[in-house]
């Protein structure tokens, strides 16, 4: 049980360090990147947040965010450039990684081969308890929770990759550690067993009292494990919220694109103000943003002009009506009930995603690949950005 707080973290690795990880890189693509000064690379920048006593929270963002660097110096693995790392309310930027009570789950598990299940999970206890029978009660919990019980005799090289994750989470637990961290500990696993660990892992956050921080590129994974989700980029904190609230007001064009799969589509529009009224503009079709929309818009004094318009697969719609935009229809992906219709309108690839599946169990499609159709969407389903920044107009 704790909280952990991160104020301006920062994390900057020097540059002979950081020049023997880059060395393969292309140096076009170094010169370009604003994380680098003469100070060197600075892969995490002032990040803060309050982390409450058991709550779990999800780092989540493509490869090279600044996720592991994150967690690893939560962990004390990775010491801390700038600002301050208290777990609960104690500062721990100098505590040695052994004495900050918390224990890491990894991706590749790090199991010991040479040693049974058993002695996996029993090794970290073996330094601070000394009774033996206190040793075996808490191996024989944890594999009781994780339900590894009857593997407990063998050796890691004769498990399932879930079964080895699942060790490796059973040491962690053991140790009963104020905060759990884990990096991508399911993405060696096939979609189907990460499902199914998916599912153990929320089974297993309401069995044990600690807090959470757990780190995915996997928007599900962080949309469905998540109390809150930490999204991240070039080392940069984008939004910080529950999974609903990254939803359903993604801050900039980065988390909406970032959250939710397939994922939104944006496209150039228009936005024009007559007072109080909004009214957005594409081709052929146009919509009044409605009240409450109009209402943000103009308390943020946007005055309109070239914007880009976000809409996810699911709000877009077929229609007859002249108050639509024309666009050709591509290939298209039958998911099973749903089908991914790719469209192109002016020159830009989009997304919808439509339910097929009849009353009668057949799937019903007539969507024709190479012909042009009308589409159209609810005033509710746009989400308007500003077209230079890329930021949410709305919030
Ligand atoms: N020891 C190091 N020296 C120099 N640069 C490093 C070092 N470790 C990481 N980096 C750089 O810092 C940035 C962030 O790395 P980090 O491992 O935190 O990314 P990540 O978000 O975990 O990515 P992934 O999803 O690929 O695991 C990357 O650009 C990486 O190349
Ligand atoms: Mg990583």
């Amino acid at each position: 049980m704790a909280s952990v707080v991160l104020k301006n973290v920062s994390k900057i690795y020097p540059p002979a360090e950081w020049a023997k990880i880059r060395k393969k890189d292309q140096a076009s693509d170094l010169n370009a990147s604003p994380q680098l000064s003469e100070k060197g690379f600075a892969a995490v920048t002032d990040f803060s947040l309050e982390i409450r006593d058991k709550e779990f929270i999800v780092l989540v963002g493509p490869s090279g965010c600044g996720k592991s660097t994150t967690l690893r110096m939560i962990a004390g693995l990775e010491e801390i450039s700038g600002g301050e790392l208290y777990i609960d309310d104690r500062l721990v930027n100098e505590i040695e990684p052994k004495d900050r009570d918390v224990a890491m789950v990894f991706q590749n598990y790090a199991l010991y081969p040479h040693m049974t299940v058993y002695n996996n999970i029993a090794f970290a206890l073996k330094k601070r308890i000394r009774s033996k029978a206190e040793i075996d009660r808490k191996v024989r919990e944890a594999a009781e929770i994780l339900g590894i019980t009857e593997y407990l005799d063998r050796k890691p090289k004769s498990l399932s990759g879930g079964q080895r994750q699942r060790v490796a989470i059973g040491r962690a637990i053991v140790r009963n550690p104020k905060v759990m961290l884990m990096d991508e500990p399911l993405s060696n696993l096939d979609a189907k067993l990460r499902n199914q660990m998916r599912e153990e892992l929320l089974t297993l956050r309401n069995r044990i009292d600690t807090t959470f921080v757990y780190v995915t590129h996997d928007q599900t994974e962080a949309m469905t494990l998540g109390d809150r989700i930490v999204i991240m980029k070039d080392g940069f904190i984008q939004q910080v919220g529950t999974p609903q609230e990254v939803f359903e007001n993604p801050a900039n064009t980065f988390v909406a694109g970032f959250i939710g799969t397939p994922q939104m589509n944006f496209f150039d529009a228009s936005l024009e103000r007559d007072g109080q009224r909004y009214t957005v503009r594409m081709g052929n079709f146009h919509a009044d943003v409605g009240e409450e929309a109009a209402r943000k818009l103009a308390f943020n004094n946007v005055t309109g002009g070239d914007i880009i318009l976000g809409v996810r697969p699911e709000s877009i719609t077929e229609t007859e009506d002249e108050v639509s935009f024309s666009a050709r229809v591509g290939v298209l992906e039958l998911m099973g009930s749903s089908v991914h219709i790719h469209l192109e309108h002016n020159g830009k690839k989009a997304i919808m995603v439509t339910q097929v599946l009849g009353e009668n169990g057949k799937l019903k499609m007539d969507y024709k690949p190479g012909s042009i159709m009308r589409f159209r969407f609810a005033r509710e389903a746009m989400y308007l950005f500003d077209r230079q920044t890329g930021k949410n107009l709305e919030v």
